[in-house]
């Protein structure tokens, strides 16, 4: 007792001690994390985007859908009925930055991926009012011009540089694979075997010229849709 006195009579030496007990905390903490490979446990299914969905996802960040829209299902009853199982943390590990989000003006958007058609997707982009009367989103008409695809290998460079595995084959590929993701009728052979699971289709129903809305179309389409969750999840974690 008469020893503690001490300390807390002496604010310096508080101080001290106080920084000393937080750092052999935060030593605990953060030290094992340098000894295993990855802090994100693996998940069979997740990989890259590919280029349209990449150039997709660029759209989404630069018209702000995140400000609006979160894509981070929580472990709540509530969440897990109304959206689907909760969001893992491999499932966004290539996304840089995540948009887990902070604000739900409308829902979350984690496991939107072929939830609606493509055409549900084009309709409410152009006019949300016109499948969903009651909506406040803002109308992206705008978006049914042509994509920009000259710098879309740079893109995957840069990812690359952050630790994102495209190989050298799929940066080469990148605008041929945008382009035959985009189209129904290419042959997506070798598009395929480079991103499993990833969706061939005339997104905005105009297979002419790809626009900003086929690339955002077949973002939203893939979002939630890489992993099969009855592989990974115990049974109890399920019910
Ligand atoms: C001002 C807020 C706001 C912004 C910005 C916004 N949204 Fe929405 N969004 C909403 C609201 C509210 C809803 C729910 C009503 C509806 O379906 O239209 C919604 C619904 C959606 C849905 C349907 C989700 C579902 O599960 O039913 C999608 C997909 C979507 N938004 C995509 C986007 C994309 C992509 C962008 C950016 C281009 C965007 N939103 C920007 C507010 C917003």
């Amino acid at each position: 007792m008469i020893r503690h006195e001490v300390i807390e009579k002496n604010v310096v030496l508080l101080a001290v001690l106080t920084l000393l007990t937080v750092s052999i905390g935060g030593l605990v903490q953060i030290v094992p994390l340098f000894t295993i490979e990855t802090t994100i446990e693996r998940v069979e299914g997740v990989r890259p985007y590919t280029p349209l969905e990449l150039a997709g996802r660029n759209i989404y960040l630069r018209e702000g859908c995140y400000t609006c829209h979160s894509q981070q299902i929580r472990p709540f009853r509530d969440e897990l009925e109304r959206y689907g199982h909760f969001s893992l943390a491999a499932e966004s590990m290539y996304d840089r930055p995540f948009q887990w989000g902070s604000k739900r003006t409308g829902p979350d958007l984690a496991r939107v991926g072929g939830k609606y058609s493509n055409e549900w997707q084009y309709a409410h982009l152009v006019d949300p009012r016109s499948v969903v009367p009651e909506s406040i989103m803002p109308p992206y008409g705008f978006l049914r011009r042509p994509l920009r695809t000259d710098n879309i290998a740079d893109h995957l460079r840069t990812l690359k540089a952050l630790g994102v595995p495209y190989t050298d084959e799929m940066i080469a590929n990148a605008r041929a694979d945008l382009a035959t993701q985009s189209n129904a009728d290419a042959d997506g052979t070798a598009f395929a075997a480079r991103y499993p699971k990833a969706v061939q289709a005339s997104f905005d129903g105009n297979a002419g010229v790809v626009t900003e809305m086929d690339a955002l179309i077949a973002y939203l389409q893939m979002l939630g849709t890489l992993v099969n969750f009855a592989d990974v999840t115990p049974e109890q974690i399920r019910q």
